[in-house]
């Protein structure tokens, strides 16, 4: 990461604090590694963003609907999925420091170090050169940034293979030979790499002797494929159609760090797309467009998304894809879109004995369907809106202040209802305007201080709008509305506030813009 990017992620860091957005969990015992809990303010952008997902795909489809299946399920659901076989990641440890690594994280951070020295150069060239400049062309032609570019792309292929072949003491070699050093202390004294899997396991029943051991999911995809064919039959579904699912998913992550990115408890929100077989690479595409849509809808820049499509797929994926987030520590996968061919439904009817297959009116036969997922994790998606939505800013009177530019949609507090003085009738009418208000959308009343620093306070809150009730409103019965990016202000009769701030926070209204 780069000395301004460290800074950028440290600032969210104590911003996410400070503003009651995300904390430490069980911080009074000196918390708990790669766990959190979310504020007052956390819980409600968690919840906006979780409920922009949901509308999205299940009340803007007809054909996709949603549901809630419990975290608990049944042991053989993971060994039929692969996870309990298969969901490892490997692991290194450093001698010296006693730190311990996913090998493969170790391989990407190297491949991304030198992805960014050979942009560094092309940006640097483009400057030199101007107008002029191919950046494609140098790419190849340039002698330092194809060896960047070289050392950017080769050692990812050849890990993939290596951890395809499961060749552990191969992925050893590799870290040896590129010279990677513990990015802590930068000693290159590693051991071995083993695996190690992901799942938590616990407990179920009330003696020892009778308890059967279960998994906490670690994914929620899982609970989707058996119930496909519940949702099937009582909705009448006939293919293709989708059912949509958020939940919480538990991980041993070995690497925990990266703040809210990689937790060991985290929420996903899952699609699975059921598909005739043979349509599944149309629908691919259609999802991919439809899930970019989603996230463009949010105005966070269409520069910070990009599509990085999977080279190694896994054994059951025909094809796969991330969207990747200009995170403050670069682009990261947010959100991953697989098509997974048939290989869930049919192991799950294998393991269970009971078919799951649709019965095509059309073509006169059962088959079992092709699945295209789209797989985002809520937290990650909160950390894309935070880290994104922090901006410190120099007016043009010098000042500076530091603003929370969360899309409206998504701010925990909509509107923040502000009485110039504490007196003179004004918190009387500022209380009726939160009546009038608090039916539609979440407002907060605020009377302490000078109205300047309210304003800073709302800002650095990510409160979109401002609303000032001052003398003239007994007069003229309007109020100030401020707006938190442009920070111009309207005056807005009372009777017209309403459909005003509506218009510009309502889900209904953001989710048209997809
Ligand atoms: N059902 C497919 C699946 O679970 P995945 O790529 O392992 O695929 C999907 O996870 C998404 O879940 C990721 O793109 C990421 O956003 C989120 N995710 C995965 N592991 C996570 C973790 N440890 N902490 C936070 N989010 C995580």
């Amino acid at each position: 990461m780069a000395n301004n990017d460290q800074d950028q992620f440290k600032k969210v860091l104590s911003h996410a604090k400070e503003y009651g957005y995300v904390f430490q969990s069980s911080e009074i015992y000196d918390g708990l590694q790669a766990v959190y809990d979310y504020g007052q303010n956390g819980a409600e952008l968690k919840k906006n963003i979780r409920e922009y997902w949901w509308q999205a795909m299940t009340q803007l489809n007809q054909d996709i609907v949603g549901i809630d299946a419990a975290i608990f399920m049944h042991p053989t659901t993971w060994k039929a999925s692969g996870h309990v076989d298969a969901f490892n990641d490997p692991l290194i440890d450093n001698k010296d420091s006693k730190k311990r690594y996913r090998a493969d994280v170790l391989v990407e951070d190297y491949c991304e170090k030198h992805l960014q020295k050979a942009q560094k150069e092309i940006d640097k060239a483009a400057k030199r050169f101007g107008e002029d400049f191919d950046p494609e062309m140098y790419k190849t032609t340039n002698p330092r940034v194809v060896g960047y570019m070289k050392k950017a792309t080769e050692p990812t292929a050849r890990l993939a293979e290596l951890l395809d072949k499961e060749d552990l003491a191969g992925v050893k070699a590799l870290i040896e030979e590129l010279g990677i050093a513990d990015p802590d202390t930068g000693s290159k004294n590693w051991t071995d790499v083993r695996q190690f899997n992901l799942m938590f396991g616990t407990k179920i029943g009330a003696s020892a002797d009778t308890a059967t051991d279960l998994y906490l999911r670690p994914e929620t995809a899982q609970g989707i494929f058996v119930n496909f064919l519940n949702v099937q039959k009582t909705g009448r579904m006939k293919i293709p159609f989708g059912i949509a699912q958020t939940g919480k998913a538990f991980r041993n992550e070995i690497v925990a760090r990266q703040f809210i990115f990689r937790q060991r408890e985290f929420e996903q929100m899952e699609m699975q797309y059921f598909v005739k077989p043979g349509t599944e690479l149309e629908w691919f595409e259609v999802w991919k467009e439809k899930r970019m849509a989603w996230h463009r809808s949010l105005g966070m820049g269409d520069e910070n998304y990009r599509f990085h499509d999977h080279e190694k797929l896994a054994h059951y994926a025909n094809a796969a894809t991330d969207i990747e987030f200009n995170f403050p520590f670069g682009f990261k996968e947010l959100e991953g879109i697989h098509s997974r061919t048939d290989f869930d439904l049919k192991a799950h009817e294998e393991y269970s004995g009971k078919k799951l297959q649709f019965f095509d009116h059309e073509e006169n036969k059962s088959y079992v369907p092709y699945v295209l997922e789209t797989s985002i994790g809520l937290d990650r998606m909160f950390l894309a809106v935070f880290s994104n939505a922090l901006q410190d800013e120099t007016l043009e009177d010098g000042s500076e202040r530091t603003v929370l530019k969360i899309p409206a949609v998504l701010a925990p507090v909509k509107a923040a209802i502000l009485p110039l003085v504490k007196k003179d009738g004004l918190p009387e009418i500022a209380d009726e305007i939160i009546n009038e208000l608090k039916w539609s959308m979440k407002v907060q009343y605020d009377e302490k201080d000078a109205i300047g620093r309210r304003y800073r306070r709302q800002d650095a809150n990510g409160t979109p709008y401002c609303i000032t009730v001052d003398h003239d409103t007994k007069e003229d019965h309007a109020v100030t509305v401020r707006d938190r990016d442009s920070m111009t202000q309207e005056r807005i009769a009372i009777k017209d506030l309403k459909s005003y701030l509506e218009q510009r926070v309502s889900m209904s209204e953001w989710l048209k813009k997809i």
